[in-house]
């Protein structure tokens, strides 16, 4: 599913970068070699990050 339609990022890039060690979304999105432009994806965004963090630390 792609997550930030700016930059044509998915949801599974973003929890590959998270589970790399980005700690927040937009750390996430450098990692992917990218930055936030208009800003819609930004909470969902930050949603899949924390959840997949939380999956990372339970395991
Ligand atoms: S949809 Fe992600 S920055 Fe616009």
């Amino acid at each position: 599913m792609i997550v930030c339609s700016c930059n044509v990022l998915r949801e599974t890039e973003l929890r590959d970068a998270a589970r790399a060690g980005a700690k927040c979304e937009r750390e996430a999105y450098a990692r992917l070699g990218c930055r936030p432009k208009c800003g819609q994806c930004l909470s969902y965004a930050r949603q899949v990050v924390r959840a997949e963090q939380q999956m990372s630390v339970s395991l």
